[in-house]
């Protein structure tokens, strides 16, 4: 796709302030499901610098505080006064209301959860074409009691007299409730109306979009000097190397070290359909029998992540090297690429300074004292927009799709040593429960399937007329949003059926399928 300078100017932005993280974040993407680019400021920045970044609007996000509580969160009274179109929800709605001149009681109630609201004014530009009663989401102690001088009451609950109200002339809008929740039945249309109607935004914030600002500005930053990217086979290294392969083309060189710990087919996804989507430039080092060597006789995990992390390390300094040394030298390597997501620059302080590695992620990744300067083309994404815009890259939807693997690979499934004969092993199974899950169309509902080998573990069977002494090998579907906490997932029995009848079979010494059924916390996703 050719890219069209008009279309890679930065989007028109939505600042959501942050009064408490897990309200933000989700106001920041369902502000993106309609379209707009939005981005997350801590409430403690200073007025005159959120007014800098030029904002189209300004949304206050809910947040645990009470007004009136020691230290709460406050807002300079400028950021209502400087034209700006703004949006108080929850904390931010009693914020505005105190700030403006309106009133906020601590009424000694509580309204928390599924709650009616009933629109008063039939021309707010909020409700518009939504009904007089509504289920919307609450989470809040105190209530307003009166709306500011010159702002309309549009909305109220048997609670809570004053439960949303506008200026329309002076485009600030309050609303108690949460739209950002689903329990919210009309939120998405509220949140809606007042980005198209009240700050007159269009959505025009898409995939598309988004290809062609970050082409244009990687190739900005990168001018005409050289890139490298690690693959891991993950769908962030995968998207931000298509990405800049998409701006800079053969300046980039993508490096995939082999493991020999990857699941069945993994490496030739990236080898061949990969690199046939992207016409990247990859060099791939087949470094399965220095791994597997250096694993002989390391069964706990912990160790095992280790050797993998430094093998790894090393394997992609040589490759690196050499790339170095083989560039011409008025063109040299100079950037590295990186996958870094949005919600990891917002917990580690939104900052635009280096990336923050989290270890436990990066086992497999990378070392941190590289001399190169980092192009993070996937910064303000979460996770499902990185997914579409692989999509709108082209990327085969095995990639895009791909459920979290961990860095070390199948190194952590195999409870016990690793050995070639038990990858092979391993790799079998887990390929025959992906190939069932894929056919029951469960791979969206499950967030990853690890199968886990206990090659510890032997166990009496028969099979034909013999008896055998085998291993078992642990399904663990799981559902999540966020891998910080998951739950088992209940597949369906014929699907479980299915597998265990297929790996049993076709696997030979693995006699046993087992499920595991418990939720994290108490027990990891993963067993090592
Ligand atoms: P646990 O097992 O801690 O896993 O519940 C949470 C998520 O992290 C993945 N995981 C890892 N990813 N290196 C990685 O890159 C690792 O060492 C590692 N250990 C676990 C796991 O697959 C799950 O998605």
């Amino acid at each position: 796709m050719a890219s069209n300078p008009s279309e890679s100017s930065p989007p028109d932005t939505v600042l959501v302030v942050d009064f408490g993280a897990q309200y933000a974040q989700l106001i920041a993407r369902r502000v993106r499901e309609a379209r707009v680019y939005s981005e997350i400021v801590p409430s403690t920045m200073p007025a005159a610098e959120m007014l800098a970044k030029n904002p189209k609007a300004i949304i206050l996000s809910g947040g645990p505080s009470s007004v009136y509580a020691e230290g709460a969160p406050s807002l300079d009274r400028a950021v209502f006064e400087a034209g700006v179109p703004v949006l108080g929800i929850c904390y931010g709605f009693q914020l505005m209301a105190t700030t403006l001149g309106g009133k906020v009681d601590n009424t000694g109630g509580r309204e928390y959860g599924r709650t009616q609201l009933t629109v008063s004014k039939p021309s707010s530009a909020l409700f518009e074409g939504t009904p007089d009663e509504q289920q919307v989401w609450m989470s809040h102690g105190d209530a307003c009691s009166a709306a500011p001088e010159g702002f309309a009451v549009t909305a109220s609950t048997d609670l809570v007299p004053v439960a949303a109200f506008e200026n329309e002339e002076r485009k600030l809008y309050g609303i108690q409730h949460h739209p950002e929740v689903m329990h919210s039945t009309y939120g998405q249309q509220v949140l809606e109306h007042f980005l198209y109607r009240g700050a007159g935004l269009s959505p025009s914030w898409t995939t598309a979009s988004i290809v062609d600002e970050q082409v244009a500005a990687i190739r900005a930053q990168v001018g005409s000097k050289r890139a490298i990217c690690g693959l891991s086979g993950g769908v962030d290294s995968a998207v931000a190397a298509a990405l800049v392969q998409r701006a800079i083309g053969d300046q980039l060189t993508c490096v995939y070290v082999d493991h020999g710990l990857m699941r069945k087919g993994e490496t030739e996804q990236v080898e061949k359909d990969f690199v046939a989507a992207t016409g990247v430039q990859l060099k791939v080092v087949d470094a399965a029998d220095r791994f597997i060597d250096a694993l002989a006789g390391v069964s706990d995990p912990e160790q095992k992540r280790k050797i993998i992390g430094r093998e790894f390390i090393r394997v992609f300094e040589q490759a690196q090297a050499q790339i170095v040394a083989e560039a011409p030298s008025d063109e040299p390597v100079a950037f590295l690429v990186q996958g870094t997501l949005y919600p990891d620059v917002v917990e580690s302080g939104g900052g635009t300074g280096a990336a923050n590695i989290k270890s436990h992620h990066n086992v497999g990744g990378l070392p941190e004292d590289l001399e190169f300067e980092l192009v993070e083309p996937l910064r303000k994404l979460f996770k499902d927009e990185v997914r579409m815009v692989g999509q709108e890259l082209g990327l085969p939807d095995e990639i895009v799709h791909r459920q979290p693997f961990p860095g070390p690979g199948l190194g952590i499934r195999i409870v016990g040593e690793v050995t070639r004969e038990r990858l092979d092993l391993l790799r079998e199974a887990d390929a025959i429960a992906r190939e069932e899950l894929t056919a029951a169309g469960l791979d969206r509902d499950i967030w990853q399937c690890p199968v886990v080998l206990l090659a510890d573990v032997r166990s009496v069977g028969v099979q034909g007329d013999a008896r055998t002494y085998g291993h078992p090998v642990v399904l663990r579907p799981v559902s999540s949003e966020d891998a910080m906490t998951a739950d088992w997932s209940r597949l369906p029995y014929d699907v479980l059926a299915r597998i265990s009848t297929r790996i049993t079979n076709e696997v030979a010494e693995v006699n046993r399928v087992t499920l595991d059924v418990t939720s994290k916390p108490p027990g990891t996703i993963e067993w090592e």
